[in-house]
């Protein structure tokens, strides 16, 4: 992947192996292609399968290297919440939401197969997540919390949630209080739920950590989605493999239209700067959340 800016060797070496790991717990956890109905299991891997940053599986194996969760548990976590993103991807593609053609540089998922199909694996999707945790740890209380905690950041009150705000907000000028918001649910949700499903494989949290852990996640969930609002506005299609450019043609508030480029790096910035006290507490253990704050902010693509 590109982006990666001054992260140091060792960062350097654990992330290409956390996203191969990623790949292995997905490629472990989604049915076969060949299973009953094989049309509807060969496009769910079309949408989660080789692609993407794994941003959010990386976030699950930093959170639970803190507490030294266990590496099965971990792979679960990973793939339940890369499940959960790339079906919000699929649905966010279609010609009903953002109407795209390209996502992780191949043709999106209703364009590759159609409409019903992308709708069926998101659905599909979803419910193998949760499928996933569910018959994860021994422990069913933590089975549960981990269910809770997906749940919260998936629903209304978290990604769908900032996803009807968005397409609610097409054409209007928000406040930065109310675009702050809407970026905090369609896309810091999903991002906290990483952080915290990831700590919680490793063990129950203190309150103290839980805050730390939440401050940051907060913080860099918020830097994503603004980053994602400037390399829209400023990176070519190639580079992202999706359509550069979309939101200013489709009229979308973003950091860009409100803040304009230079403020939207800068506040990028600053929540990189809140997430690293955030965990200063947990010290020389917290390295990779602290590379993958600097890979949120500092990522081409
Ligand atoms: C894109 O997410 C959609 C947003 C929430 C901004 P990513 O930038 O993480 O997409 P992939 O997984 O790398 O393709
Ligand atoms: C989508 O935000 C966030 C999701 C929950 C999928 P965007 O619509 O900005 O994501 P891209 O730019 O298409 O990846
Ligand atoms: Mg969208
Ligand atoms: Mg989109
Ligand atoms: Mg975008």
């Amino acid at each position: 992947m590109t982006g990666l800016g001054g992260a140091h060797a060792a960062f350097r070496e654990w992330m290409p192996a956390m996203q191969a790991l990623t790949e292995e717990a997905l490629d472990r956890f989604l049915p076969p292609s060949s299973a009953v109905p094989a049309a509807l299991h060969t496009a769910m891997r079309y949408a989660a399968m080789d692609g993407g940053k794994r941003v959010r599986p990386l976030l699950v194996f930093a959170a639970g290297a803190l507490f030294d969760a266990d590496r099965d548990s971990l792979m679960r976590a990973a793939a339940a919440v890369e499940m959960i993103h790339a079906y919000s991807l699929v649905h966010d593609d279609l010609p009903c939401m953002d109407n795209d053609s390209v996502r992780r540089g191949k043709p999106t998922l209703h364009v590759k197969y159609d409409e019903a199909t992308a709708m069926l694996v998101g659905d599909a999707l979803q419910a193998q997540a949760f499928g996933i945790l569910a018959e994860g740890e021994s422990d069913p209380l933590c089975r549960l919390e981990l269910v809770q905690l997906l749940a919260r950041a998936s629903g209304s009150t978290g990604m769908c949630g900032g996803q009807a705000i968005d397409l609610a907000s097409v054409g209007l000028t928000l406040s930065l209080t109310e675009l702050e918001q809407m970026h905090r649910l369609k896309t810091g949700a999903l991002l906290t739920a990483s952080v915290l499903l990831g700590a919680r494989c490793g063990k129950a949290l203190s309150g103290a950590e839980r805050a730390g852990l939440q401050a940051y996640a907060a913080a860099i969930g918020l830097a994503f989605q603004v980053v994602d609002d400037v390399l829209d506005a400023t990176a070519d299609s190639a580079t992202l493999g999706k359509t550069a450019g979309k939101d200013a043609v489709a009229n979308k508030p973003t950091y860009v239209t409100i803040l304009g480029l230079e403020e939207s790096r800068r506040l990028a910035q600053q929540l990189r700067s809140d997430a690293e006290k955030a965990i200063a507490p947990f010290g020389d253990k917290a390295q990779r959340l602290r590379d993958i704050a600097e890979l949120i902010v500092q990522r081409k693509a």
